[in-house]
C-alpha cells in the first residue's frame, strides 16, 4: 500500500497549489521542499520581494523624483536601508508562514528536504523512503549561468537576481546583463533608488516574446527615466577586481570590443528547469533537448503516475501558469477535468509604467490571417490625465472576419491590472464587440480598453 495518494516535489506557486487542492479533493498528500520555508521561488527569492522592492522605490522615486510637485506637493525623502530590506522580508516572512498554515488547515504534510526518484511510485527524502500513487515534479527553475561571470550573491559584485534583491548599498554603477524581465524590474529598483543602470542585451530589442510596439515604446519610456539601455550588445568576459567588475562589450554583429565598469553585475538571462539530482532515470523519464519534463493536455508525462507542473515543464515561466496547473494537476489525479488554457496567460513586467499582455502579439496574428488593430492612448483617457499619468496605451487585436479578441497589449501604470479584463475577455471568447458594448466606469483607465475596442471598427469617442 502507497504512504500517500499524491507527493509533489516542490512547494512553489505550483506545488504548493496542486498540494492544497489535492487535499481538498480528498486525496492524501504530501508535498516535499528542500528549502526552509515553503513557497519556492516566487514567494522566497521572485515575485514577491521583487514587487516589495519595486513598491517601496516607486514611493521613493515619486517623492525624491519631484514628481509630487505638480500636484502643489512638496516633500523630501531618504533611504533607510536595512528599513527597506526588513520590510521586504516582512512581506516575505508573512506569505510564507501562510502557506504553512494553509498546509496546516488543509492537512498537507510537508516532508522536508530533498527528494530523489527510487522507482515510478517511490522517492527518497533524507534516509526516508515515501511512496505514491501519484508524484507530481514542481522542481520549478533556477537562473541560468553566463560561462566567465561568476555569481557570487555573497561578495555582491556580480550577482543573480537573488543577490540583486539584498544588495548591502545602492551601487553607483549597475550593469545589467540581459534586457528581460528581471534586469528590467530589478534595474528599475536600484535606478529609483539613485543607482546608474545599464541594460546590455544581446538582441535588437528588449523583452523578446512581448509585442513589437510594446518592446519598442517601453524601451523608449525607461530610457527616458534614465535606464541606459544597450542593444544589439553582447558580453564577451567579466573580470571582477578589488572593488567591482570591468565588462568587455562588443555589437552582437561584430566590431570593435569596449569595456565598461560597474559596481555590480547583475546577470538576469533566462532561468532553466530544475532536474538536477532528482534521479529522473529511476522513475524511466527522459528530459527534452531544452531540459524541460515534457507533459500531454493533462499534464501527465510520459509514465503513468508521474506529472509535472510549472517551470521545469515547457511554456511562460509564471507564478499564475503553475499555479492553474496545480489546480489541473490535482483535479486530474482526482478523477475531475483539470484544463489550463496556454493560448490565455497574461504576462506583467512591472515596471513603471507597466508592461502587460495576453494572448498573440501583432507580429504573430498577422501571420496567422487577416487582423483589425484597435489602440487608444492614455494621453485621452480623462483619469489618466486628470492624474497627470499618461504614458502609454491599450492596442487590441482582432480577427478581421470574426472580430474574436486575438490579443491584448497595455503599457500603462496600471497594465497588470487591466490586463485582468481583457484575459477574461479572451477566455470567453469574446469579440472587440462584446468590450465595445461593456459598460465601464467613469472615470476609470479601464475606459480606455472599450475605447481601444471601438477603434477596433473604426469609431472610438475620444480620439
Ligand atoms: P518554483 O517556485 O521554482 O518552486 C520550486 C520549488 O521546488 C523550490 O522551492 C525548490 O526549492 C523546490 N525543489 C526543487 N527541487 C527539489 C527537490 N528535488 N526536492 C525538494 N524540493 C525541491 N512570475 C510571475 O508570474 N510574476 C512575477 O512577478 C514574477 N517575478 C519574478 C521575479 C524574480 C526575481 C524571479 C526569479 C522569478 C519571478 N517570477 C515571476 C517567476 C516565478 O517565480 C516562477 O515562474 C514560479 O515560481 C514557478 O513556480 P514553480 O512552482 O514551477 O517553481
Ligand atoms: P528573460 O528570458 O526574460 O530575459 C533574458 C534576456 O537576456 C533576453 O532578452 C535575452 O535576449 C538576453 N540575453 C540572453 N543571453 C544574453 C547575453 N549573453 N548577453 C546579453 N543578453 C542576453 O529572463 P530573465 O529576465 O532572467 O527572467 C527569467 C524568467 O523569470 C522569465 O522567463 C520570466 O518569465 C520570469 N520572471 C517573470 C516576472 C514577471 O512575470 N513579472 C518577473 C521576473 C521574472
Amino acid at each position: 500500500m502507497s504512504d500517500y495518494d499524491v507527493i509533489i516535489i516542490g512547494s512553489g506557486p505550483g506545488g504548493y497549489v496542486a498540494a492544497i487542492r489535492a487535499a481538498q479533493n480528498g486525496l492524501k498528500t504530501a508535498c516535499v521542499e528542500s528549502r526552509e520555508t515553503l513557497g519556492g521561488t516566487c514567494l522566497n527569492i521572485g515575485c514577491i520581494p521583487s514587487k516589495a522592492l519595486l513598491h517601496a522605490s516607486e514611493l521613493y522615486e515619486e517623492v525624491s523624483g519631484g514628481h509630487l510637485k505638480k500636484f502643489g506637493i512638496t516633500a523630501s525623502a531618504s533611504i533607510d536601508h536595512a528599513g527597506l530590506m526588513a520590510s521586504k522580508d516582512k512581506s516575505v516572512k508573512g506569505l510564507t508562514d501562510g502557506i504553512a498554515f494553509l498546509f496546516k488547515k488543509n492537512k498537507v504534510d510537508w516532508l522536508k528536504g530533498h527528494a530523489s526518484f527510487e522507482s515510478k511510485n517511490s522517492i527518497k527524502v533524507g534516509d526516508e523512503t515515501h511512496t505514491a500513487k501519484n508524484i507530481v515534479i514542481a522542481t520549478g527553475s533556477s537562473v541560468t549561468p553566463l560561462p566567465g561571470a561568476e555569481i557570487d550573491n555573497a561578495k555582491g559584485v556580480i550577482v543573480d537576481s537573488t543577490g540583486a534583491l539584498s544588495l548591502a548599498k545602492v551601487p553607483g554603477h549597475l550593469v545589467v546583463i540581459g534586457g528581460g524581465v528581471i534586469g528590467l524590474e530589478l534595474g528599475s529598483v536600484w535606478r529609483r533608488l539613485g543607482a546608474k543602470v545599464t541594460v546590455v542585451e544581446y538582441l535588437d530589442q528588449i523583452l523578446p516574446g512581448m509585442d513589437g510596439e510594446i518592446r519598442k515604446d517601453s524601451a523608449k519610456l525607461l530610457s527616458k527615466q534614465g535606464m541606459e539601455i544597450r542593444t544589439g550588445t553582447k558580453v564577451t568576459g567579466v573580470k571582477t577586481g578589488k572593488s567591482g567588475a570591468t565588462l568587455t562589450l562588443e555589437p552582437a554583429a561584430g566590431g570593435a570590443a569596449e569595456t565598461l565598469e560597474a559596481d555590480v553585475v547583475l546577470v538576469s538571462i533566462g532561468r532553466r528547469p530544475n532536474t538536477d539530482g532528482l534521479a529522473l532515470e529511476k522513475a524511466g523519464l527522459a528530459l527534452n533537448p531544452r531540459g524541460q519534463i515534457e507533459v500531454d493536455h493533462y499534464l501527465a508525462t510520459n509514465v503513468p503516475g508521474i506529472w509535472a507542473i510549472g517551470d521545469v515543464t515547457p511554456g511562460p515561466m509564471l507564478a499564475h501558469k503553475a499555479e492553474d496547473e496545480g489546480v489541473a494537476v490535482a483535479d486530474n489525479i482526482a478523477g475531475r477535468t483539470g484544463y489550463v488554457n496556454h493560448d490565455v496567460i497574461p504576462s506583467v513586467v512591472y515596471t513603471m509604467p507597466e508592461i502587460a499582455g495576453v494572448g498573440l502579439t501583432e507580429e504573430a496574428a498577422k501571420e496567422k490571417g487577416e487582423i483589425k488593430v484597435g489602440r487608444f492612448p492614455f494621453l485621452a483617457n480623462s483619469r489618466a490625465k486628470t492624474n497627470q499619468d499618461t504614458d502609454g496605451w491599450v492596442k487590441i487585436i482582432a480577427d478581421a472576419r470574426t472580430d474574436r479578441v486575438l490579443g491584448v497589449w497595455i503599457l500603462n501604470r496600471l497594465a497588470g491590472t487591466l490586463i485582468a479584463e481583457a484575459a477574461l475577455a479572451m477566455e470567453m471568447g469574446a469579440s472587440s464587440e462584446d468590450i465595445a458594448l461593456t459598460c465601464h466606469a467613469h472615470p476609470t483607465h479601464a475606459e480606455s480598453l472599450k475605447e481601444a475596442a471601438m477603434a477596433v471598427t473604426g469609431k472610438p469617442i475620444h480620439i
